[in-house]
């Protein structure tokens, strides 16, 4: 990954409130104060309402009504203060669209998310091509608020909306040869500036994996939706991976493949630079990546004279929940 220059957001770009805040902190205020907040009734997400000049994804119509239906609040959110809308939309990580931090924004506004559907595949009872609208339907969505901690050491708090990881995949019945889980982004070029770039060292199309019981654990999430709205094309939409306490590199977007393996699959960062990207990619302050230390974090939204450090957190602060999921390894080894 590309190491840049902490980023200059200038103070007139930070939302001041945007309606979908207030709304969460009521929510957060309802709930207490507890790092988890819990709560398992379904709400009503109001339309959110942003400042003026922000775009709005609104998604298929479909997503929309299943959005407005309800969606439940688990106990696996945090309380943290969410990063402000146009953070989340204007800085991210999509080398399809491009390798800087603005490019996805850029690149991705024309790109074709509905309709959509994914291949399962490889270890499973039934295989097939589904819908995404098949896909999601079913199930109740739920609100997710939940650190990312890029291996580029910022971080950013994101409510995402979606379904677990383990409700999706248990509907494919994979077969007791599944030993891991391998998720695929879109290829194609014609859509993906990143992906017909000749300066591109990235193996298309983008994959990554997981352990099946990373796979179930209750924490892996697969969003359709950000901020109470329809994932934007930036962040992957119409699906990705939310994989908390892993390395941002690992939350594949824009998913048109799963296959269901018996050996552990190659993925693309690993491929790239095995001895700099583990398989796994568990957020761990101790291993740092031979470039940069991993010990601390920029929180985003962050500035040059407030670049809002902080201490990185084992598992990303989730270690209660997942840190059994490793009890018999070498993290040093297996990073
Ligand atoms: N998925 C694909 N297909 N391509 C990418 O380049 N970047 C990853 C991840 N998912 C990436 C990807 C990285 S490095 C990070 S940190 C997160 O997406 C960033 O997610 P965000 O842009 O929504 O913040």
């Amino acid at each position: 990954m590309l190491i840049k220059k902490p980023d200059l957001i200038r103070p007139s770009e930070i939302t001041p409130q945007s309606a979908y805040l207030n709304r969460r902190q009521f929510m957060q205020g309802l709930a207490g104060t507890a790092a988890f907040a819990a709560s398992a009734s379904a709400l009503a997400l109001p339309v959110p309402q942003f400042d003026k000049g922000l775009p709005v994804y609104t998604g298929p119509d479909w997503l929309q009504q299943q959005l407005r239906a309800g969606v439940s609040n688990k106990a696996l959110s945090t309380d943290e203060k969410i990063a402000p809308y146009q953070h989340a939309i204007r800085h991210n990580n999509f080398y399809e669209f491009g390798t800087g931090k603005g490019d996805p924004a850029k690149n991705a506004q024309d790109f074709i998310t509905d309709p959509w559907s994914v291949q399962v595949s490889g270890e499973v009872n039934r295989p097939g091509t589904i819908g995404l609208e098949d896909l999601i339907k079913p199930h109740q969505l739920e609100e997710r608020i939940v650190r990312l901690r890029c291996v580029e050491a910022w971080s950013m708090v994101l409510p995402f909306v979606g379904v677990s990881l383990a409700t999706l995949l248990k509907q494919f019945e994979p077969t007791s040869k599944a030993k891991y889980v391998e998720f695929t982004t879109l290829n194609d070029p014609k859509q993906m500036p990143g992906q017909r770039s000749v300066f591109s060292s990235l193996d298309w199309p983008y994959v990554e994996a997981l352990r099946m019981d990373e796979a179930m654990h209750p924490l892996a999430f697969m969003a359709v939706g950000m901020y109470g709205n329809a994932l934007p094309p930036q962040n992957g939409a119409p699906l990705r991976l939310v994989l908390p306490w892993k390395y941002g590199f690992k939350w594949v977007k824009s998913i048109v493949g799963i296959r269901f393996t018996e050996n552990m699959p190659a993925t693309t960062w690993n491929k790239m630079a095995a001895q700099e990207y583990g398989f796994f990619a568990n957020v761990n302050p101790a291993v740092s990546h031979p470039r940069w230390s991993q010990a601390t974090e920029r929180r985003l939204p962050s500035s040059l004279f407030r670049p809002n450090i902080i201490d990185t957190q084992p598992f990303n602060g989730y270690g209660d929940e997942v840190a059994h999921l490793y009890s018999d390894m070498d993290l040093k080894k297996w990073f």
